[in-house]
């Protein structure tokens, strides 16, 4: 039997771009390892299904907004009373040379992937740190080590995100919060199919050779990663096990940076 204060004693965890792809696969396993999870997304129809089949918490909010970052937070720890665990995973790519990147563009990808992540663990900081095993997870990206062209805003955004990681690092260690970043190689998400077919009519080639040729040249491993592989490494992060990682950058990148 469940009591209510069982209940109460589950941890929480905030998952941004909680409904597709790497976030999705990170709240399922959060879900599976017995925390309670509220997903942040885009606040669309199809959003709100998936978490209503997962039984997560729903919380539709646009991270280039400021108030939105807010407003999420207050939702989350108004719904449960509590937050121990954030997860900084939304995220989008956007492909131009720097001569011709879109500057709304740029605006939009550092407000998502590196403005909101400070936003939203300024707002949950006192939650976290009341928690006494508080976790932040930023999912980062081979791209916050190396570059490669036509990224600029991806690569910059991910490259800050790191700086971010290791300041929360320090600042959290005395309340038992710990940060970390973890950094895929290319994951079969939503995200890279589009991308790969984006490549493939633009450079006049089959998908799978994008796959092999362009995503997977710099990589040991000639595979793409699966979702549940990189919430596999995110799942013992947040666990209290992990109180002695932070401030860490963790690869998943097949190899790429090993030459
Ligand atoms: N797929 C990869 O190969 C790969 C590799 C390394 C890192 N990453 C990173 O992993 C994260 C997730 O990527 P994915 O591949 O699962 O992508 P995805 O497109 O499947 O999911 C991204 C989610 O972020 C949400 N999102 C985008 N803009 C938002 C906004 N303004 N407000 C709220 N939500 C927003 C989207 O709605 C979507 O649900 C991203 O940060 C990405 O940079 C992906």
């Amino acid at each position: 039997m469940t009591t209510d204060r069982q209940i109460s004693d589950q941890r929480v965890a905030l998952v941004t771009g909680g409904t597709s792809g790497i976030g999705l696969a990170i709240a399922q396993r959060l879900r599976d390892d017995g925390l309670r999870v509220a997903v942040l997304d885009l606040d669309r129809e199809e959003a709100r299904a998936v978490a209503n089949d997962a039984a997560f918490l729903f919380v539709g909010a646009d991270l280039s907004r400021r108030a939105d970052c807010r407003a999420a937070v207050d939702a989350v720890t108004g719904a449960f009373g509590r937050l121990d665990v954030l997860v900084n995973n939304a995220g989008f790519q956007h492909i131009d040379p720097i001569v011709d990147f879109p500057e709304d563009t740029w605006d939009a990808m550092l407000h998502v992937m590196l403005t909101a992540p400070f936003l939203l663990s300024k707002y949950a900081w006192a939650h976290l740190a009341a928690s006494g095993q508080g976790r932040i997870v930023n999912v980062a990206s081979i791209h916050a080590q190396v570059a490669s062209p036509f990224k600029s805003a991806y690569i910059s955004a991910k490259h800050g995100l790191i700086g971010l990681t290791r300041t929360q690092a320090l600042e959290g260690a005395d309340a038992g919060l710990t940060a970390n970043a973890i950094c895929p190689a290319y994951v079969r998400t939503p995200l890279v199919t589009r991308q790969i077919a984006d490549q493939a009519r633009t450079r006049g080639i089959s998908e799978a050779d994008v796959e092999q040729q362009v995503m997977l040249e710099p990589a040991a491993i000639k595979r793409l990663l699966d979702p549940v592989d990189v919430a596999a490494l995110a799942s013992y992060v947040v666990s209290p096990a992990a109180w002695g990682m932070t401030g860490a950058v963790l690869d998943l990148d097949l190899g790429w940076t090993a030459r």
